[in-house]
């Protein structure tokens, strides 16, 4: 019998600024509680003109391997997910190739599907191991993104940015994935897309939903079958977070796939159970995507690390769902089980130190980021100083039509 396979380390990096969404509300004339309460997201990360797809993601891998002391020589797969590449053909991965140290004997790409790409990358992963070809190797699959959006559309609201790197290894030290129970859908719809020419997605917000929630119907479906009742015996449900609402809507749909037929909103009875199962399964790890945003690929990572550094010892040995969607669409549906030794890690996967240190942005520096942001690809000379970032990795402009990065230390 093969050795259990899955996610053997994880670690998510953010930008240095955030913007309170109250204050966004303010500035657009909406009621916060729109925000706040109706899409239930408080904050999104913001990047700066410096951080990009690559700064973020060599960031992420470079915690996930130092937190959980794996050598780059280990890493045989590197695979990064985005929607937000930096170039028509250069992968961001080669990029972070370089950057994280990487041995030069490692298969490495980049995965494009709107946010399907890590969980694409993810699933190639425990296929090469249980095709025998890592050689007792580590597949390393980052997940970075920015999220734009235009200003003042209805999607402004749903931004953020960052990246999540997970470790793919047979015996993995957080989670175990059950290959049997690994669910796909794909469907051609126009819900949500980026032309070439633009730097912020286009959505068909309200079909996006729409599209979402079927795609969850039809991955649970190829996952375990159209009748199975799964709920009892999940600890928690984690789901593609574009917004915290997106979620409870998606166990919504969970709850009515699993007793066929929709809840009655006039139902007190109804109204509880969904309540109840929200509160347990579901509302608890939604709190760092609260606070980040929509980060795309990362954002169904995000949950799962809010989980494991919460409750990873309470749900020791037990199944929790998995469900990625991407707009376009595809989506994946799985189940994974919490390791014995996951509790262990869960300080190392916490990140709201960081979090608590971001820089919190008014409105004009928010909207000149932005501006700033639709120049920095042809920018030949950006400085991190002038948008406060002293410590990291940044890209400090393309010359010669090649994009330029810099490790910067502050003085201290
Ligand atoms: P909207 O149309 O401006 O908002 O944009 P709305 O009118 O639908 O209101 C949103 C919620 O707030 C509603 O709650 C309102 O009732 C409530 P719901 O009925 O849905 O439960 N509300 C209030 N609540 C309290 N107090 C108030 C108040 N006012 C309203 N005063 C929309 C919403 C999501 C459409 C927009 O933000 C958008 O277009 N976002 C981008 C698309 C998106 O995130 N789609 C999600 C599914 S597709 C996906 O997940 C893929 C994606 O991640 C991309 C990828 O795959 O790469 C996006």
């Amino acid at each position: 019998m093969n050795s259990p396979v899955g996610i053997d380390a994880a670690a998510f990096a953010g930008p240095h600024a955030c913007l309170d969404l109250a204050d966004l509300a303010a500035a657009r004339g909406v009621d916060p509680d729109k925000f706040v309460l109706g899409l239930g997201q408080r904050r999104m990360a913001i990047a700066s003109p410096c951080e990009d797809t690559v700064t973020l993601a060599v960031d992420a891998g470079r915690r996930a391997l130092a937190a959980f002391d794996i050598d780059p020589a280990e890493i045989g797969t590197l695979i990064v997910g985005t929607e937000t590449g930096v170039d028509h053909s250069k992968p961001v991965a080669v990029y972070v190739h370089e950057l994280l140290g990487l041995d030069a004997r490692c298969r490495t790409f980049e995965t494009k599907h709107a946010c399907y790409g890590a969980m694409a990358g993810l699933t190639a992963s425990m296929d090469w191991i249980a095709a025998g070809r890592a050689r007792g190797r580590k597949a390393l699959v980052i997940a970075s993104d920015i999220a734009r959006y235009g200003l003042g559309t209805p999607g402004e609201p749903t931004q953020g940015a960052g990246a999540v790197a997970l470790v793919v290894a047979d015996r993995p030290r957080l989670l175990t994935v059950d290959p049997a129970t690994i669910g796909d859908y794909t469907r051609q719809v126009m819900d949500f897309w980026r032309p070439l020419y633009s730097k912020v997605a286009f959505a068909d917000g309200h079909y996006s939903i729409q599209c979402y929630l079927d795609a969850l119907v039809g991955a649970r479906a190829d996952a375990v079958g159209e009748g199975a009742a799964l709920l009892d015996e999940l600890a928690a449900c984690l789901y593609h977070v574009p917004f915290v609402k997106m979620a409870k809507k998606a166990h919504q749909r969970h709850l009515e796939i699993e007793r066929g037929a929709p809840l009655d909103r006039d139902s007190d009875a109804d109204r509880q159970a969904l309540a109840a199962s929200l509160s347990s399964r579901v509302e608890p790890w939604l709190t760092l995507n609260a606070e980040i945003g929509n980060i795309y690929t990362g954002s169904l990572f995000l949950s799962l690390i809010d989980l494991l550094r919460q409750a990873a010892e309470r749900f020791s040995g037990r199944t929790v769902s998995l469900f990625s969607y991407g707009s376009g669409c595809g989506a994946t549906f799985c189940l994974g089980e919490i390791t014995g030794t996951a509790a262990q890690w869960a300080s190392a996967l916490d990140p709201s130190e960081d979090l608590a240190r971001r820089y919190r942005l008014n409105i004009e520096d928010y909207e000149r980021l932005v501006r700033d942001g639709e120049q920095a690809d042809t920018a030949e000379s950006l400085d991190p100083t002038s948008y406060g970032l002293s410590d990291g990795l940044f890209y400090v402009g393309t010359v010669d039509h090649q994009r330029r990065y810099v490790e910067s230390r502050a003085e201290r």
